[in-house]
């Protein structure tokens, strides 16, 4: 017989994470996933989630997509991870098809398996092209928790490890500030300045009028390279494929991930300029990884690009879009004492509430009530709101029902607590 969740929990507890344990229980949370398909996952004991947290993007064409799961079958009855040495037409299929879909100065791609590991991999390639050190990060950033990406990200989580970012290498700025940006890039000695389009941690919000093109300008006046975290907002997310070239931005890199696996095979890659990829030129070996370029990965997130592409998921995107829109509105003029503030760009969404742990309250009662989503862990009062972007219009309904009822409950559950 197959175990419960309780039972799964407590073995978790001994063995794999005590913390998170805990941390789900005191929410009253025992979630172990069951099946899942689509915009929806069950629990052991059968109750359905729609899935508004799509793991950051991992999920952005659902559960078990039926043409990705059929490319990945298909995939291993002809190749495996293959060998990272070689070439391969699986690998040089994907770098066309992901070239195709960036802006005209791109030229390179590499391919990895997690979002943080082409973080770091981008800032190596900035510091061999710029042959300088400094990388420029936005401290409400999360970027990773791989070495490198870890320290550009909010320093307070590198420094729980022990590995508080040396200041002559990294610099932490505020968001939306350029003329922070400026005194920093004036000492001429920062490789890379690496900005998520809009920072998913933090809760998103919104870049001023005009940010990303000026990151890019400012970057190459003081000769630093512009590395675009498109990791959450990329993939079509923000109804464009990267979204700092919504904002009119070149970047020297993108990096992507998540949602690039399909939902099933870990990959990542980071899109390049022939400067930024000029290291490939010298010394191809300098830079590898067992897994970097797996030919099954190839061959899924080809698919995904494929489905990407097609005319039906960009109209897809679009409805969503505009459907969140409207209803999000209403629903903040019903809860205009909670919701304070809508943030939106295509189907990268921010609910900011007026209670310092809103977010938290409100993720809490939104799954009790069936919805999957989580909240700005670097803003507590934010809570994230990610669908897929094959989300039918039916779902996108039965969430702004179960959103309603779950901000009352929010409220409720805020002033009970602070009764006690
Ligand atoms: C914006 C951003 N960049 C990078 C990463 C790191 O990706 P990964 O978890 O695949 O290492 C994340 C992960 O959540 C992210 O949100």
């Amino acid at each position: 017989m197959s175990k419960k969740a309780h039972e799964i929990y407590n073995e978790a507890h001994e063995i794999w994470n005590p913390n998170r344990v805990d941390t789900f229980r005191q929410s009253g949370i025992e979630m172990v996933m069951g099946e899942r398909e689509g915009s929806y996952f069950k629990d052991l004991d059968g109750h359905t989630f729609i899935n508004m947290h799509s793991n950051g993007g991992v999920f952005n064409l659902g559960h078990r997509n039926p043409e990705i799961k059929e490319a990945l079958i298909k995939g291993a009855e002809l190749v495996d991870a293959g060998n990272h040495y070689f070439p391969s037409q699986y690998k040089n299929e994907l770098t066309e098809k992901l070239l195709a879909v960036s802006p005209d100065n791109m030229k390179y791609v590499f391919t990895l398996n997690g979002g943080g590991e082409a973080i770091d991999a981008a800032v190596k390639f900035a510091r061999r092209a710029t042959q300088r050190s400094r990388v420029v990060s936005l401290s409400c950033a999360f970027h990773g928790a791989s070495g490198i990406s870890m320290q550009a990200g909010n320093p307070e989580l590198a420094e729980y490890f022990n590995m508080k970012p040396n200041p002559d290498y990294y610099t932490h700025i505020e968001y939306n500030n350029l003329e922070e940006l400026e005194e920093v890039l004036k000492r001429e000695d920062t490789a890379a300045v690496i900005i998520e389009s809009i920072p998913a941690t933090a809760g998103f919000p919104m870049p001023i009028e005009g940010y990303h093109k000026n990151v890019e300008k400012l970057a190459h006046q003081y000769g630093a390279l512009y590395i675009a975290d498109e990791v959450q907002t990329g993939l079509m997310r923000s109804g464009e494929m990267w979204c700092c070239c919504k904002y009119g931005a070149k970047p020297d890199m993108i990096v992507t991930g998540k949602g690039l696996s399909g939902g099933y095979y870990p990959m990542s890659a980071v899109i390049m300029t022939e400067e930024a990829g000029a290291w490939m030129e010298d010394d191809g070996f300098a830079h590898t990884s067992s897994f970097n370029g797996t030919e099954l990965g190839c061959i899924v997130s080809s698919k995904v690009l494929d489905i990407l592409n097609r005319p039906e998921t960009k109209e897809n995107i679009q409805m969503l879009t505009d459907f969140f829109a409207k209803n999000l509105a209403e629903i903040q003029k019903r809860h205009s004492d909670f919701l304070v503030e809508v943030r939106q760009c295509g189907v990268i969404m921010g609910l900011k509430t007026s209670h310092p742990m809103g977010g938290q309250a409100l993720m809490v009662s939104l799954i009790k009530n069936g919805v999957w989503a989580v909240m700005a862990n670097f803003d507590k009062s934010v809570l994230q709101f990610k669908p897929g972007l094959l989300m039918k219009k039916e779902t996108a309904e039965d969430v702004i029902k179960i959103l309603d009822k779950s901000l009352t409950d929010a409220v409720q559950m805020l002033a009970v607590a602070e009764s006690k």
